[in-house]
C-alpha cells in the first residue's frame, strides 16, 4: 500500500472537527452567502437503495472540492512565482476558500443520504507540471486548464443541475457552489486577457490548447464508454436530487466547445479551430 492510499484509507483528522478558530471559519464560509438549510432535504423520504447511490454521487464530488483547495493553492503559487499582479494573487487565494466552503457544503449535502458524519479522506492533487515551460508560461497554461477550461465547464455542470434539480437543499448547495465558480472561471480568462498580449506566451499557450483540453476531457469522462450508473434506473427521481448522467455530461462539454470556447477563446488571441467537432459524442479523437 503507497502512502497515498493510506492516508485515502485512514483520515488523520476529521474534516468536519470544531476546533477555537470555528468562529473565523464560519465568517469565512458563510460571509456575503446564502445560508443552505439541510433540514429542507427530501433524501429521507427515498428509498434506502438510492440514498446510498446518491450518498456515493455527493461523496465524490466532495471529495473532488476538497482537492480543489491543494489546485488552486499549486496555482496561487505558480503566480506567485510568475510575478502576477495582485488582483490576480487575491482571487487566487480567495478559490481556495472557496473550494473548503464546497467540499463542506457538499460533505453536510453527504450527510442528507447516508445519515452519518462526512468527512472527505486527507490528501492533495497535483497538477500537471512541464518542466519545459518557464514560469511564466506554467502559470498561463494553468489559467486556461484550470479556469477557462475545467471551471467553465463546471459552471455550465452546476447551471444544468441547478436548472433540474428539485430537492430544496441540493438547489440550495449548487447555487451558492455555482456562485463561486464563475468567479473562479472568471479569473483565468480575466488572467490570460492581460496576459497574452505577448506574442511569444499566446504561441505557447496555443500549442498546449489541444493537449489541455484532451487532458480536461480525460480527467472529467475517462478513457472508456462504458457509462452504466447505477443512478440511471432511479430516472427522475435521482435527477431532483443532482443527478445527471455522464453521456449527457459529455454532450454538454461538446455543447460548450461551440457555444463558448469556439466564441470566447479568439477573445484571448487563441484559434480554437482545432477543437470543433472533436469532443462531439461518437468523435474518434478522445476516447
Ligand atoms: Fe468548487
Ligand atoms: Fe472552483
Amino acid at each position: 500500500m503507497t502512502d497515498a492510499e493510506t492516508l485515502e484509507s485512514a483520515p488523520l483528522l476529521d474534516f468536519r472537527a470544531v476546533t477555537t478558530l470555528e468562529h473565523e471559519h464560519r465568517r469565512l464560509m458563510d460571509e456575503h452567502h446564502s445560508r443552505v438549510d439541510f433540514s429542507t432535504s427530501t433524501a429521507s423520504s427515498l428509498p434506502e437503495d438510492l440514498r446510498r447511490e446518491l450518498a456515493d454521487l455527493w461523496r465524490g464530488r466532495t471529495r473532488s472540492e476538497h482537492r480543489s483547495v491543494s489546485i488552486f493553492a499549486t496555482y496561487t503559487l505558480d503566480l506567485l512565482a510568475a510575478g502576477a499582479p495582485a488582483s490576480a494573487l487575491s482571487v487566487a487565494c480567495r478559490a481556495q476558500l472557496d473550494e473548503v466552503r464546497h467540499a463542506e457544503l457538499f460533505a453536510s449535502l453527504t450527510r442528507c443520504y447516508s445519515d452519518r458524519d462526512e468527512t472527505p479522506p486527507a490528501g492533495i492533487s497535483p497538477i500537471p507540471d512541464d518542466a519545459s515551460l518557464s514560469l511564466v508560461e506554467l502559470a498561463a497554461v494553468e489559467a486556461l486548464h484550470l479556469c477557462v477550461g475545467a471551471e467553465t465547464f463546471s459552471c455550465a455542470l452546476l447551471h444544468a443541475l441547478y436548472g433540474r434539480a428539485r430537492d430544496p437543499a441540493v438547489r440550495s448547495c449548487v447555487g451558492v457552489v455555482l456562485s463561486d465558480e464563475i468567479h473562479h472561471a472568471r479569473m483565468g480568462w480575466s488572467y490570460l486577457r492581460a496576459t497574452l498580449d505577448d506574442a511569444s506566451l499566446r504561441a505557447t499557450v496555443q500549442r498546449e490548447l489541444v493537449p489541455v483540453f484532451d487532458g480536461l476531457h480525460r480527467g472529467l469522462f475517462g478513457t472508456t464508454r462504458d457509462e452504466v450508473d447505477p443512478l440511471d434506473a432511479y430516472g427522475d427521481v435521482a435527477r431532483d436530487h443532482g443527478y445527471m448522467p455522464t453521456r449527457e455530461q459529455r454532450a454538454l462539454f461538446a455543447a460548450l466547445v461551440r457555444d463558448v470556447w469556439t466564441p470566447a477563446l479568439p477573445t484571448l488571441g487563441l484559434d480554437p479551430s482545432a477543437l470543433d467537432g472533436r469532443y462531439e459524442l461518437g468523435a474518434t479523437a478522445v476516447t
